[in-house]
């Protein structure tokens, strides 16, 4: 494939989570998400969610959209770390492309 190649994606709906910035996100090793949040999916696409109730998990995958300016080298020490690591070795969100995935279970 072309390197030069790009994608296009447009937003089916919004995330929104308890948090108003990022370091409030538990973070590190052991850090446990239990914080409800809510996904709004545009009118548009509502019919596509038909029958989507009947499955524990969802995998969301979201755009980080406050990751800032991309670094200079695709190698950071994450916060739970005291060495670095290729970016593709740890969770950071300034990625080349800043896309997330997410497993959420749905409030029952
Ligand atoms: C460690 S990443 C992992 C996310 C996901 N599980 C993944 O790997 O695709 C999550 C961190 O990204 C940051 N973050 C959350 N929402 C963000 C946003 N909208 N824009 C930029 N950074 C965000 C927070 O610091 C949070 O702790």
């Amino acid at each position: 494939m072309d390197p030069s190649t790009a994608f296009t994606f447009h937003p089916i709906g919004i995330v929104r989570s308890p948090y108003a910035a990022t370091r409030e996100i538990p973070k590190g090793l052991g850090a446990e998400h239990h914080a409800e949040g809510t996904i709004e999916i545009f009118p548009e696409y509502e019919a596509g969610l038909l029958d989507i109730e009947g499955f524990s998990h969802l995998y969301v995958l979201w755009v980080f959209d406050r990751a800032g300016a991309l670094p200079q080298t695709w190698v950071g020490t994450p916060p739970a770390d005291d060495r670095p690591h290729g970016v593709f070795a740890t969770r950071s969100p300034r990625r080349p492309n800043p896309l997330a995935l997410t497993v959420v279970a749905p409030r029952p």
